[in-house]
Parts: C-alpha cells; sequence; structure tokens
C-alpha cells in the first residue's frame, strides 16, 4: 500500500502562503474527501500530495521516502493524477488518451507490452467506455470524457488516485456515476482515493475521510458524520445551515439558510391528507 503525508509543509505562490505548517497523513485504502472555499489551497495541497509543487518548507512523503528524492516515473506507479480541469489535446480518441496512462512503464528499451494492452482494456472496461474506445474526446458528453480521463489515471495500475473536482461539471446523474466507480474501486480493490469535491452532501455520502481547510491550514479532519457540523460549515464556508440526514444513507446533509421560496409543507405531519 502507498503510504501518503504532508509533514509540517508550507507552500508559497509569489511569497504569499497559501498553506502553512500543515500536517496530514492519507489514511491508506479509504477515500478522502478535501473540501474547503474557493481559492482556500485545496488545488494547490493536492498538487503538492501529486508532487506537481514542492513545499517550500516541510515534505511530503512517499512510503517514507521524500518525494524530492524521488523519480517522476517512480511516483507515477504509485500515484495517478486527474488535474483540475485537464485538457485534451486536440482530436485525441477514448484509447488514446487511456494509453497515455502508461507512460510510467514505456522507456526506449522496453515498448508496449502484453500488459500494457491488458491495463487499457481492464481501465475501458471499469470506466464503461469499450464501445467508445475509438470515439474522439471531442464527441463525447461531459460525463464520458470524465469518465475517459478516469480510465487513463486507472491504466497507471497505482493503489493511490488523486482527483480534483472529477465531478465538477457533470449533471446529478453523471457526478453520482463518477463517484459510485471511485466507490466501488476503493472497494473492490481496496484503492487509496484522495479527491477535492465541492458538494459536500455527495463529499459525506462517499468519503471515509473528510479534510476541511480553513486559513492555511486544516480546520477539521475525520468521518463525516463526526466533523460536518453547523458551526464547522459555518466556520469554513461562512455558511449558515441546518444539518439532516440522508433518508438513505444516513450520511449528513447540509440545508443551507439564506433566502428561498417558502413552500407549503406537504410533508409535514400537520398537513392534512386530502
Ligand atoms: N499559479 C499560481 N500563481 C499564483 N497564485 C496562484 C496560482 N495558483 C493558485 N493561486 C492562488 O492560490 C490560492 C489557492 O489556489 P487553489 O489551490 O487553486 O485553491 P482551491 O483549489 O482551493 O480553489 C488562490 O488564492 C489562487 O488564486
Ligand atoms: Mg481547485
Amino acid at each position: 500500500m502507498t503510504r501518503l503525508q504532508a509533514s509540517n509543509v508550507t507552500f508559497a505562490y509569489n511569497k504569499e502562503p497559501i498553506i502553512e505548517n500543515l500536517n496530514m497523513t492519507i489514511p491508506e485504502g479509504e477515500i478522502t474527501v478535501l473540501i474547503g472555499s474557493n481559492g482556500c489551497g485545496k488545488s494547490t495541497l493536492l498538487k503538492m500530495l501529486a508532487r506537481l509543487l514542492f513545499p517550500s518548507k516541510g515534505g511530503v512523503y512517499l512510503n517514507d521516502n521524500e518525494m524530492l528524492s524521488l523519480p517522476a516515473k517512480a511516483v507515477a506507479k504509485e500515484l495517478a493524477v486527474l488535474p483540475q480541469s485537464a485538457v485534451s489535446p486536440e482530436g485525441l480518441t477514448v484509447r488514446q488518451l487511456v494509453k497515455q496512462g502508461r507512460y510510467p512503464y514505456q522507456s526506449w528499451l522496453k515498448q508496449w507490452s502484453k500488459e500494457d494492452e491488458e491495463m487499457v482494456e481492464y481501465a475501458l472496461d471499469a470506466t464503461g467506455l469499450t464501445d467508445l474506445r475509438d470515439r474522439p474526446l471531442n464527441a463525447l458528453s461531459g460525463g464520458q470524457r470524465q469518465r475517459a480521463w478516469i480510465a487513463m489515471t486507472l491504466t497507471q495500475g497505482t493503489k493511490t488516485l488523486l482527483l480534483d473536482e472529477p465531478t465538477t461539471y457533470l449533471d446529478l446523474t453523471h457526478q453520482v456515476d463518477v463517484l459510485d466507480l471511485l466507490f466501488e474501486l476503493n472497494e473492490k480493490e481496496q484503492r487509496t482515493i484522495v479527491m477535492v469535491l465541492h458538494d459536500i452532501n455527495l463529499a459525506c455520502r462517499y468519503a471515509h475521510n473528510i479534510v476541511a481547510v480553513k486559513d492555511k491550514r486544516i480546520y477539521a479532519q475525520g468521518r463525516p458524520e463526526e466533523i460536518i457540523t453547523v458551526n464547522t460549515l459555518k466556520e469554513v464556508f461562512q455558511m449558515d445551515c441546518e444539518i439532516i440526514y440522508d433518508p438513505i444513507f444516513g450520511s449528513p446533509l447540509c440545508v443551507p439558510h439564506g433566502r428561498g421560496r417558502a413552500v407549503s409543507n406537504h410533508m409535514s405531519p400537520k398537513t392534512p391528507h386530502i
């Protein structure tokens, strides 16, 4: 299993600290979701975990090795990353994109192998894209395209997946599709998943572990049912809300205050049935 840990990390763009003295251990074999308001540093933190950015202080450790000391290809065999708003080269087909996930295993000496081919087939199958394999990416729906990116990360064959907003721009059906797929990968194959999500209710439904980021540090971390409280949401999002519970899964559901149309409550026990 891949052990991923940030130890006392600080990161600054142009001397403006975004993350400061932050400690975090990613629980192995679990789904961790990063939440926090826009611009609080979630993508920055995920990129540091992925070795795409290096902290100015402290270190990120993979299996107890400092990321800086590890070659990029070695890291890519342990961690696959889906960046926020990934852009695909013009004209690429699903299969061509998915094949790119095998780059850590390619070299001058080692050409495309049977194992590479099998991984591509597995990823296309796992994401339900086998029939769309030869379709250009620009001829896919947003949900299908997002699945193609996820398939590319799967072909890397890593134990850990890091995904930045994998459901943004998708309709609710496709959001649930993508999250169900990640949930299955976690459940059946014990993959460790770390992702940024904006939908707190979906985060609570799928995550074993939520990390709420605020003021350059972790404000709260733990099981959704323990940390998603009226107080946490007020502090992290400056939002007043009620917490109720999901009737299907029992996970916390956040109902924001604010303005809205008042509807006479037909579900209320006080309302006589007609
Ligand atoms: N390449 C960059 N150069 C300078 N500032 C950046 C850069 N990327 C992000 N930032 C700033 O860093 C902060 C954190 O960004 P980010 O990690 O993308 O936040 P989040 O993902 O939580 O919305 C924001 O204020 C953003 O404007
Ligand atoms: Mg972001």
